[in-house]
């Protein structure tokens, strides 16, 4: 399912360049859950941006599902990602001005779907997180834990090929953040969903299928 061979990845910083990611190699197979660990500033966020195609790697190769994303055009990625990818971020990133089910509605309408079959899948998602009663809650009537639940049932509307997450729960208290990451381990399960977990909760990661910590630019398989 994902390929990463020998990815490499610097940032240029005045007259020095940082070398983030060194050699990076990753191998994960359909329906998988890999939880991704690494001391704050490790590369970790830079390593999913490029495996969302928000940025691009200096050497090496990615493919998902077969397709090697590092030569697609921007025109190219931004199709291939909405079909295939879905990212949670800890800050939910929802559109303020929509409502919930409108947000969980719109990446399905970005892929041409008609307003109603996007309607009732985005309804029956909200049941699924627990939130059919908020569903015409605009995105500041919502806690944060719920706003969490919306941005995965947004993520999962698309039946994504792959899920990307940056610690969807790092912004929550503790009890909120082990209910919605309950919620996100079961449906990533029943969708069977292949996942890449960023977080710092080890306990969290633990619940994943393999777990590798990100140091010094590569991975290490623990
Ligand atoms: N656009 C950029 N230009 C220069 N340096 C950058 C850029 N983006 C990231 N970096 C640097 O790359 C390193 C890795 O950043 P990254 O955000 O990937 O870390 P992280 O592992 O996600 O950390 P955290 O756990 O704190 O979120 C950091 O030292 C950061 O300063
Ligand atoms: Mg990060």
């Amino acid at each position: 399912m994902i390929q990463v061979e020998n990815l490499k990845k610097s940032f240029k910083q005045s007259e020095n360049s940082i070398d983030i990611l060194k050699n990076l190699n990753l191998e994960v197979k359909k329906g998988q859950k890999v939880g991704i660990l690494g001391q704050s500033g490790s590369g970790k966020s830079t390593f999913l941006s490029l495996m969302s195609g928000l940025d691009t790697p200096d050497t090496g190769e990615i493919r998902i599902n077969g397709v090697n994303t590092t030569k697609l055009s921007e025109k190219e990625w931004t199709q291939f990602r909405a079909k295939n990818i879905s990212i949670v971020f800890q800050q939910y990133h929802l559109v303020g001005h929509l409502t919930a089910v409108e947000n969980v509605m719109l990446p399905l309408e970005i892929l041409g779907h008609s307003s109603k079959d996007a309607h009732e899948k985005a309804i029956a998602l909200l049941g699924e997180v627990g939130l059919k009663d908020r569903s015409h809650h605009l995105p500041n009537q919502l806690s944060g834990g719920e706003s969490q639940r919306v941005a995965i049932a947004r993520a999962l509307i698309t039946t994504p090929n792959l899920l990307l997450a940056d610690e969807p729960s790092g912004n929550l208290d503790q009890e909120t953040g082990m209910k919605v990451m309950n919620l996100f381990f079961d449906i990533t399960s029943k969708f069977n969903t292949t996942t890449l977990l960023v977080t710092h909760n080890e306990q969290l990661a633990s619940r994943c299928d393999v777990v590798y910590k990100l140091s010094q630019g590569r991975f290490e398989k623990l």
